[in-house]
């Protein structure tokens, strides 16, 4: 039997019981045996977390993993370790895959394989329609019926630009209290932008996608989930406007929720001046009265949560001149430390604010028991120990993603993981990806 783990003198934040003090944490066979001050060792092994703050492990709703079919820039596996390296104990694997996650197979063979890695627990979201075309429903209730229990379903990467569509999506994810997200970019708004239309763009002389793109599909999206008494979800929120509208929906009694990456809570479309194609992302990156609306509402709880959008890409695709790149930004390992060196630091976000959006609240959206807390005797002991100082510089040749896109290459965060813990077994320990969970 393996031994009972004591975590020693750590600073214990947990917004689902509102503890925030220094306290043991007793880990036997998988779960929370003890919470208190002094706690005996007991024959447990002690790992020493003075100084660290010891909460609920992260939860993301909003990665892409790239397998099947682009194993070159990330398998489930090595996004597991980037998840498991970032604080992470489940995540949610987008449906742009190739095959798509379009049915029973594909989104059973994504979760088992996340189960066999055994770093994170990885749930595989559904697609909302047959190969992210856009024309016809996918199979909802197979994949929900699956092994894999789908209750998450998204074509993100592609909007459904089809209201029949959308709407015949919402009243039959309804019917199993699904949540719906969909990647709001109208078509015709967008077409041919690679940036954010605005100052930033006119002065480039690159082709621009006006926020109103974005919010002219929320704003639908909106109305339609009131239409059919559905859940929907918005995925990463990236304009003022949009905080506006998600905020009047939430006091309108519409069942909306709604995220935010940390890559548009902290970076503005200023950086597209080196014409860096990893700044390419979709949605783009705004302007700094975006940034502030979008903490903001973060703060007031418009916005519930933080999801990275983890989306790697090969080096050969990304490299290219800047409107020609894939979109997309790797988040994983640098989230926590993106939040701190941002929100935390400058006092924008107390601690308890920032794990309730980072694991609390994602964990309640996706109706995950065992991950987000509490941190109480009985609970699973799904856990991450961080250091709130620690500052470190992101080197893109350290991390544990097979891509290298990460924005934030040669910035100092603030905060880091020290161990994660899935259900009493370390995933991460002093800094290192445990292995051998197979
Ligand atoms: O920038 C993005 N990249 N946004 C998305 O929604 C999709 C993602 C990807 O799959 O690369």
């Amino acid at each position: 039997m393996p031994k009972a783990i004591l975590l020693k003198g750590g600073r214990v934040v947990d917004p689902a019981t509102g503890l925030d003090a220094v306290r043991d944490v007793l880990v036997e066979k998988g779960v929370i045996a003890a919470v208190g001050k002094g706690l005996g060792a007991n024959g447990a092994t002690v790992v020493d977390c003075d100084g660290l703050v010891v909460a609920p492990a992260f939860v993301d709703l909003h990665a892409h993993l790239r397998e099947p079919g682009r194993e070159d820039a990330e398998t489930i596996e090595s996004g597991s370790r980037a998840a498991a390296i970032g604080g992470y104990s489940a995540l949610c694997a987008m449906a742009n895959t190739s095959p798509v996650a379009d049915s029973a197979a594909v989104v059973e063979q994504v979760f088992n394989t996340g189960r066999a890695v055994g770093l994170v627990d990885v749930y595989p979201v559904g697609a909302l329609t047959v190969g992210l075309e856009g024309k016809h429903l996918a199979e909802m209730g197979e994949m929900h019926d699956s092994a894999a229990h789908v209750t998450f379903f998204s074509d993100d990467g592609r909007c459904v630009q089809d209201s029949g569509l959308m709407r015949r999506a919402l009243e039959y994810a309804r019917a199993f209290d699904a949540i719906v997200a969909n990647h709001a970019e109208d078509a015709g708004l967008a077409d041919g932008g690679a940036m954010n239309e605005g100052e930033v763009s006119g002065l480039l002389g690159l082709p621009g996608i006006p926020g109103e793109a974005e919010e002219l599909i929320i704003a639908r999206d909106l109305a339609l989930a009131k239409l059919a008494g559905a859940r929907l979800h918005v995925p990463h929120v990236s304009t003022a406007n949009s905080v506006a509208l998600i905020r009047a929906a939430k006091e309108a009694g519409v069942r909306v929720t709604a995220e935010a990456t940390p890559h548009h809570l902290a970076l503005t479309d200023t950086l597209v001046a080196s014409f860096d194609p990893v700044f390419r992302v979709a949605p783009p990156l705004r302007t700094r009265a975006d940034v502030d609306a979008l903490r903001a509402g973060l703060i007031d709880g418009t916005i519930d949560c933080v999801a990275t959008d983890h989306a790697p890409h090969a080096r050969e695709d990304k490299e290219k001149e800047f409107d020609k790149a894939p979109p997309g930004m790797l988040g994983l390992e640098t989230a926590l430390g993106v939040l701190i060196a941002e929100l935390v630091a400058p006092g924008l976000l107390n601690l308890t604010q920032l794990i309730d959006r980072m694991s609390t609240t994602p964990a309640r959206i996706r109706g995950l028991v065992g991950h987000g807390g509490p941190v109480a005797a009985g609970a699973a002991a799904t856990l991450v120990a961080f250091d709130p100082a620690a500052r470190w510089v992101v080197d893109p040749t350290r991390l544990q993603s097979l891509s290298d896109n990460t924005p934030f290459a040669g910035r100092e965060l603030q905060g880091k993981v020290v161990h994660t813990m899935l259900r009493g077994k370390f995933t991460v320990l002093d800094g290192e990806v445990v292995h051998g969970q197979r």
